[in-house]
């Protein structure tokens, strides 16, 4: 088990890597305590879950919605929480989410943990302090800025994970390499196989090194001015890909981080051996690296991303494999850069 601190403004966040559900209690203050989590994390796991009452969400994009988190008050109302009570979100990054937010707004905010139960939830959505619910088609619009007291990465949990839930943890475990770390990238070239067969200590390492490299990034910048950009990596044309297309998060971050590699060689600071190193990490990891869309409904969702500032955006590059780079780039540009690459983006207007 390793803890690793992430200093935000508002509080301290320890994310036990390893740590195993059995021993949440160690974690809880005295008093009450609350979970919330989903229908599928209860019907899996609901036996090994403490006795704490449990308030149960649906599943899928679909429930991040106010509607749940006025559902979740509700509740809290009629179990009579007060300010002391204590949440504990057990689930994916949509359970931490909602139960994040639900905890930084009831009662203008209750002390709370997530015990992160998804690779995607482990490496990514539990780490960082935000909390937040869709509206009107855009995800996560309305949130807050609200550090868990502690993350709980129960690897345990990861034995149930259907497969394209793998996918979408492993691709951000790659994102996490390629912006910040060489070595780790190393590692998982040569751990591919074990990586994907979820096999316990390689797991670890990789949950571990994305838990500090994204803490690392959350510490200097917790609100997005800046460095906290470069976890975008791949995030741009992936959400736009999202939208547009028919991919898995994972999927079109994927298809997203080769084109941002390809663009980088193009614009001079990628080599073009690092690019290849990447796409073939990419083959090892069985993430794909290229997709057919129609590029004008692509550029539209590009053009509704609410990270956009005008008609540029901030854009995630590479320098080398380990070292992002952000330039602002005009939205016409980057969708001209993008129809260079027709292996990746094939436009299928
Ligand atoms: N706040 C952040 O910084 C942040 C960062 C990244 C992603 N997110 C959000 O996270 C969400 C995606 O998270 P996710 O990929 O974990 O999705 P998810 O929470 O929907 O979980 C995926 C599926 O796996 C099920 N599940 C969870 N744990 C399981 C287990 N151990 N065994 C079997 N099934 C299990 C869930 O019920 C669900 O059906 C998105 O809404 C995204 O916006 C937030
Ligand atoms: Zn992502």
């Amino acid at each position: 088990m390793q803890a690793i601190d992430i200093e935000g403004a508002s509080r301290k966040s320890t994310v036990l890597v390893g740590e195993r559900l059995q021993q949440l209690g160690r974690y809880l203050p005295a008093g009450r305590t609350v979970i919330i989590t989903d229908e599928n994390v209860l019907r899996f796991h609901g036996k090994e879950f403490p006795a704490f009452p449990v308030l149960r969400i649906g599943t899928g994009e679909g429930v991040k919605t106010l509607d749940t988190v006025r559902g979740l008050y509700q509740s809290l109302v009629a179990l009579e929480a007060d300010r002391s009570t204590f949440l504990v979100g057990i689930g994916g990054g949509i359970v931490c989410d909602v139960a994040g937010f639900t905890a930084a707004t009831f009662m203008r905010g209750l002390r709370f943990g997530f015990v992160a139960t998804t690779l995607l939830a482990q490496v990514d959505a539990s780490v960082g302090g935000k909390n937040g619910v869709n509206l009107e088609g855009y995800k996560n619009l309305v949130g807050s800025f609200s550090q868990p007291e502690f993350v709980l990465c129960d690897l345990q949990f990861l034995r149930t994970l259907p497969e394209p839930e793998v996918v979408n943890g492993m691709a951000e475990i790659a994102k996490h390499a390629m912006i910040a770390d060489a070595a780790m990238f190393a590692f998982i070239e040569a751990n591919a196989d074990r990586a994907l067969a979820l096999d316990p200590p390689v797991v670890e390492r990789l949950v571990r090194d994305s838990v500090r490299i994204k803490g690392a990034v959350v510490d200097r910048d917790e609100h997005e001015a800046g460095e906290r950009r470069m976890l975008n990596f791949g995030h741009t044309f992936g959400h736009a890909l999202e939208k547009a297309g028919r991919f898995s998060h994972g999927e079109a971050v994927s298809i997203g981080m080769a084109l941002a590699a390809a663009i980088s060689v193009r614009r001079g600071r990628l080599s073009a051996a690092a690019c290849d190193r990447i796409l073939r990490l990419f083959k090892l990891l069985h993430l794909p690296c290229a997709a057919s869309i129609d590029l004008r409904r692509l550029a539209d969702a590009i053009r509704r991303d609410k990270k956009r500032a005008g008609d540029t955006i901030h854009y995630v590059l590479l320098d080398d494999i380990g070292k992002a780079a952000v330039e602002e780039i005009g939205i016409d540009e980057l969708m001209r850069l993008a129809s260079d690459f027709p292996d990746i983006i094939r436009n299928a207007s």
